[in-house]
């Protein structure tokens, strides 16, 4: 008798523990089907530009997308439509999917533009696309709004990102 209480306890403590090892699991599979915060707080990406030098790009994302930030050198022309002011300088932006058939063209620093790999679209720094090249036009510019003056939160439409999108559709 002794003996079956005893392969019982055995039997429930191990059903246990089976138990508790089931409920850790699906809370640990609920997590990775859970999407991250980040990518649940609506698709807004924050970047900081300070600390940038003049000429420099610097990558990022946005909703899964490969967005480019400028800054641009002192003396460059500034285009409205294509360029914004933060601080005490001017960026440029752009959505980095080429135009022609939507692949991802890479800078080039010694040209100055950005080069598609799949049929030789060039784009200028300010995401204009280089006339008699395939893309037929400009890179797309992602909405953005400014905060404070280093700070950049795309997937909000600012007043600098209106004036821009106003100004292209005068150019
Ligand atoms: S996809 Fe870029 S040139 Fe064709």
């Amino acid at each position: 008798m002794a003996d079956v209480k005893r392969r019982d306890f055995l039997g429930m403590t191990l059903g246990g523990v089976a138990g508790i090892g089931a409920i850790a699991a699906l809370v640990a599979m609920k997590k990775t089907w859970d999407p991250l915060p980040s990518v649940v707080s609506a698709g807004f990406t924050t970047v900081d530009v300070n600390g940038m030098q003049e000429g420099e790009i610097r990558d990022t994302q946005w909703r899964g997308k490969p967005v480019y930030i400028m800054k641009k050198k002192s003396g460059d022309s500034i285009s409205p439509d294509r360029d914004f002011k933060l601080g005490d300088s001017h960026y440029s932006i752009g959505i980095k999917i080429c135009t022609h058939l939507g692949c991802i063209p890479n800078w080039k620093t010694n040209e100055e533009l950005f080069h598609c790999p799949c049929h030789g679209g060039q784009f200028t720094g300010d995401g204009v696309n280089v006339a008699g090249t395939p893309p037929p036009r400009p890179f797309d510019i992602p909405p953005f709004i400014i905060k404070g003056d280093t700070t950049l939160v795309l997937g909000e439409s600012g007043i600098e990102y209106e004036a821009m999108v106003k100004a292209s559709s005068k150019a």
